[in-house]
């Protein structure tokens, strides 16, 4: 009998654990889809349409293509008599799924003039207001909480791919147009301190415990690391300016051949957004163009430059392992770190079922790992297990460089 009642009472418990997570996710959700409006806010209606390399998406496109997100899988699949804002947005907003058919090729984002940004906005305002309408039903909603949870993890993604691009847009203009002067989008680092020391052992990485994580994040599981040693913040301007004072860019032995290739092709001399004018280095950041400054991180640099920069010093690249391992001791959240990494999955890594499973898994092949979180980062979104990835020649991000040494 006593077992009886207890047993309902749990049943009870865990409907309003549920229901609070789903007002936690709903608030989230409003918070978010806001947010992802006010970046926007700063720009010129011209702003947010131009694509000037593949890799940058227009800022219109994410505002549309991170509704079709919520749209899609939420809204489609879930409320009944749902009518889609308009029926030729799919081919327009699906970024890279299969499972939901064919769309507009990459390189092509730059082109749609149409839909305009002001037809954009009510898209998301439709979508938005169709949402609350299904979450106001409460039986559909415990179903729905990974999905909605995931979307708005989604998003705040998308909300520092805006500060990329929109970064990479107007640092390409000639006028090079300030963003804002309201939000300060970076801060001096401390200088070097001692090294911060790790002993062997076997120690556990990936995702435990409660809370949203990826796909890639989990199957946690024990790694062998030899001790090494790891410094507690990153490299700065003065000491990346250094390497390139001592010919960091003309030196081959410091550099992979496909790094090496790409520095002469391009004919690379600093970091990306770095401009020497009138005997100066300055840097062009979303305050504007202003003075280089010694003490913060350096920023921009793709895998090749952050393994020939570690070269250079004798040191290395951390692994993701060591990375997670050290990171209770770090001070980071400035930079993506590179680390030395593969993006490879995690043991027993399994595909979601449908369109899902394209979310992370087919992304495996070809890009390094990045750790840690940036300036440009959305509260919240970070964590030391989140696994981000680039490609070895991709520097429009916020990435910058940490040091290990081994000690064995
Ligand atoms: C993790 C930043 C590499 O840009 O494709 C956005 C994030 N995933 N939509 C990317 C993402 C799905 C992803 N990165
Ligand atoms: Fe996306």
């Amino acid at each position: 009998k006593n077992e009886n009642k207890n047993f309902k009472f749990t049943l009870m418990e865990s409907t309003t654990i549920i229901e609070n997570k789903i007002q936690e996710l709903l608030k989230n959700f409003e918070f978010v889809r806001q947010s992802t409006e006010h970046i926007c806010s700063f720009l010129e209606i011209e702003d947010y349409v131009v694509q000037p390399i593949a890799d940058v998406s227009p800022p219109k496109w994410h505002l549309g293509h991170t509704t079709w997100f919520f749209e899609t899988f939420i809204l489609i699949p879930n409320l009944k008599g749902y009518k889609v804002f308009d029926p030729k947005y799919n081919y327009v907003f699906n970024s890279y799924y299969e499972t939901v058919g064919a769309r507009v090729i990459r390189t092509d984002r730059g082109n749609l003039s149409r839909p305009s940004v002001s037809e954009i906005y009510s898209y998301r305002h439709y979508v938005d207001e169709h949402m609350r309408l299904l979450f106001k039903d409460v039986s559909a909603q415990s179903e729905l909480k990974d999905i909605l949870e995931l979307g708005i993890h989604h998003e705040q993604q998308h909300q520092e791919l805006l500060y990329m691009d929109i970064k990479y847009i107007l640092g390409h203009n000639p006028l090079f147009p300030v963003y804002s002067d309201k939000k300060v989008f970076d801060e001096i680092i401390r200088e070097q301190v001692k090294e911060l020391s790790f002993s062997e052992g076997v120690f556990e990485i990936g995702f435990q415990g409660e809370g949203f994580c990826f796909d890639n994040e989990l199957g946690r599981h024990q790694v062998y690391l030899d001790a090494f040693e790891i410094d507690p913040y990153p490299v700065s301007n003065k000491e990346y300016l250094e390497f390139m004072e001592d010919g960091g860019y003309e030196n081959f032995r410091f550099w992979h051949a496909a790094g090496w290739d790409w520095v002469n092709s391009n004919n690379v001399k600093a970091p990306l957004y770095w401009y020497f004018i009138d005997g100066q280095w300055m840097v062009f950041g979303l305050n504007g163009l202003k003075e280089m400054e010694g003490k913060q991180a350096v920023c921009h640099v793709n895998y090749y430059e952050a393994a020939a920069f570690a070269a250079w010093k004798g040191m290395e690249l951390p692994t993701e392992a060591q990375w997670e391992i050290a990171s209770k001791s770090l001070e980071w959240g400035h930079r993506w770190e590179w680390t030395q990494s593969a993006y490879l999955p995690y043991p027993r890594f399994k595909k979601a079922p449908g369109a899902i499973g394209e979310y992370n898994g087919k992304f495996m092949v070809d890009q390094m790992v990045l750790r840690g979180a940036s300036v440009a980062t959305s509260k919240g979104h970070s964590r030391n297990t989140y696994r981000n990835f680039f490609k070895s020649h991709q520097r429009w991000q916020f990435s910058g460089i940490r040091l290990v040494k081994s000690l064995t």
